[in-house]
């Protein structure tokens, strides 16, 4: 049997680079080698978004087009619906047992984002554990990988130490995952903050047309101390060159530029168009998925629906293990 893969996006809003250079990618390449769980984590948006559920609702086909666009392949990979599988529901509420508030608090990321979005007394209980339910969401699939960008390794940790004191207490049943990053585990907005991220605002969609990424890498940052085209520029902290490593295959194209760019030889604009080209190179065909799938939006949620029974059975087993070992097997 394949070993499996689970990783998954909260359906808030259109899918980024930093998504595609962080995690997609991944799963694209690996969808072949391993069963692949692909989650829409729609109860863990709702745990900072119950108030505007419709944001969610529409987000789920949105999600879902991104997934297909880039190229999970509805035949091989599994594309699921978390809020339509309740077993991972029922796993959440017996791991929350085995994790103490003081080991949440001291989750770095879910610390973050409690004070960006500035709960203090009134954090949501559901927003703070939802470390708890991503747990249920990669143990309910027994997956051995998840793959993930920079900021999800707190939730991984926290992942194999629920297994881990499961386990323990009750027999051998889950199975522990890793981590696997990526390269560029962690994409700088176009702005040059640390993150590209929605809630920044700093972003390049997947979905985006030619003339947005052009339009917002023209505006990238560059070298702040280079002011004529034949000045020496510099490299480090130079998004554009960031963006360039993280996406240009042509390498020793690319070695070259930064040569000429060092040496005062070539021009801002010179290596922003070739960052755009080599962006729309690799966003054109996934344009192209998006519109067809896109005009087919029946087939679409045929495929989530599919894919979300599929999941149910799976989740189904593991869930039947867990209640075997708690003892809560009655009938
Ligand atoms: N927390 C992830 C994010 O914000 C989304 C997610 C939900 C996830 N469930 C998961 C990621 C399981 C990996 C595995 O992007």
């Amino acid at each position: 049997m394949k070993k499996r893969i689970l990783t998954g996006d909260r359906p808030t809003g259109p899918l980024h680079l930093g998504h595609y250079v962080g995690s997609l990618k991944n799963r694209v390449l690996l969808q072949r080698e391993y069963d692949t769980f692909v989650l829409i984590a729609d109860v863990q948006a709702l745990t900072d978004n119950f108030e505007t559920p419709e944001k969610v609702n529409k987000n789920i086909l949105e999600v879902a087009l991104d997934y297909l666009a880039v190229g999970i392949d509805p035949k091989i990979a599994t594309i699921v619906v978390q809020s339509a599988v309740p077993e991972i529901a029922e796993l959440t509420v017996f791991y929350m047992n085995l994790v103490t508030v003081g080991r949440l608090e001291q989750n770095p990321t879910v610390k973050t984002e409690i004070k960006e979005k500035g709960f203090e007394r009134s954090l949501p209980l559901g927003f703070f554990a939802y470390p708890v339910s991503q747990a249920a969401d990669i143990t309910a699939f027994q997956a051995a990988l998840v793959p993930v960008g920079e900021d999800q390794l707190p939730m991984i940790e926290q992942t194999r130490e629920i297994v881990r004191r499961f386990n323990t207490l009750y027999g051998k049943t889950l199975v522990e995952p890793e981590a696997l990053l990526s390269k560029f585990p962690r994409l700088p907005g176009i702005d040059g903050k640390a993150k590209m991220s929605k809630s920044l605002g700093n972003v390049i969609n997947l979905s985006d047309s030619a003339d947005e990424v052009k339009k917002k890498v023209m505006k990238m940052f560059t070298d702040p101390t280079r002011i004529h085209a034949n000045d020496p520029g510099h490299l480090e902290g130079n998004i554009v060159f960031t963006y360039l490593d993280a996406f240009d295959a042509d390498l020793s194209g690319l070695k070259d530029l930064k040569k000429r760019y060092q040496s005062g030889k070539v021009g801002d604009v010179e290596v922003k168009a070739r960052l755009v080209d080599v962006l729309n190179v690799m966003l054109d065909p996934m344009r192209a998925r998006r519109a067809e799938y896109a005009g087919n939006k029946k087939a679409v949620m045929e495929i989530l629906e599919q894919g979300t029974l599929r999941a149910r059975e799976v989740a189904g087993e593991t869930l039947r293990a867990v209640k075997k070992a708690m003892k809560i097997d009655y009938f």
